[in-house]
């Protein structure tokens, strides 16, 4: 058996040339102007934690090295269990806390991410 075209390449060819038209070519988006319009607005994704008194503290302090929501993934924190982490931050990450700064942090912490009282 000797066909001049096997049918499956045929219409494998057929299809080829339906998707990407004869001249084969693939469409390319126009580049875009990074200057233009709103190329530069920030990211709408970012993190807020609950606004309550205190958390300009934790803007202050937290940010520098990590986003705030190592903060509000956490699961419900006691007090005791925040202020070990917020101490575990100062000794052992080298956050630029005084001690006398950590009740602060730790009372907005413990307001807005502790297990609700019963
Ligand atoms: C000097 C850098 C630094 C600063 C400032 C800092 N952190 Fe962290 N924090 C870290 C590092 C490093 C980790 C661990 C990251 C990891 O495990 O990927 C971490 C992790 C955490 C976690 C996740 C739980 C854990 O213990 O790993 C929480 C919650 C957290 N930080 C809260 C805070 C809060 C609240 C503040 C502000 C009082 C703060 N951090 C300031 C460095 C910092």
């Amino acid at each position: 058996m000797n066909r001049p075209f096997h049918p499956i390449l045929l219409a494998a060819l057929l299809l080829g040339i339906a998707a990407h038209g004869i001249s084969g070519e693939v469409p390319v988006e126009p580049l875009k102007n990074p200057f233009a319009g709103d190329a530069w607005k920030l990211p709408t994704n970012q993190v807020t934690l609950k606004n309550a008194p205190g958390l300009e503290l934790i803007q202050a302090n937290c940010v520098m090295c990590h986003s705030l929501d190592y903060v509000s993934m956490q699961p419900p924190l006691t007090r005791a269990q925040w202020t070990a982490g917020v101490d575990k931050m100062r000794v052992r990450f080298g956050a630029p806390l005084t001690t006398n700064q950590i009740p602060a942090i730790v009372d907005y912490l413990e307001a807005n991410y502790a297990p609700k009282k019963p």
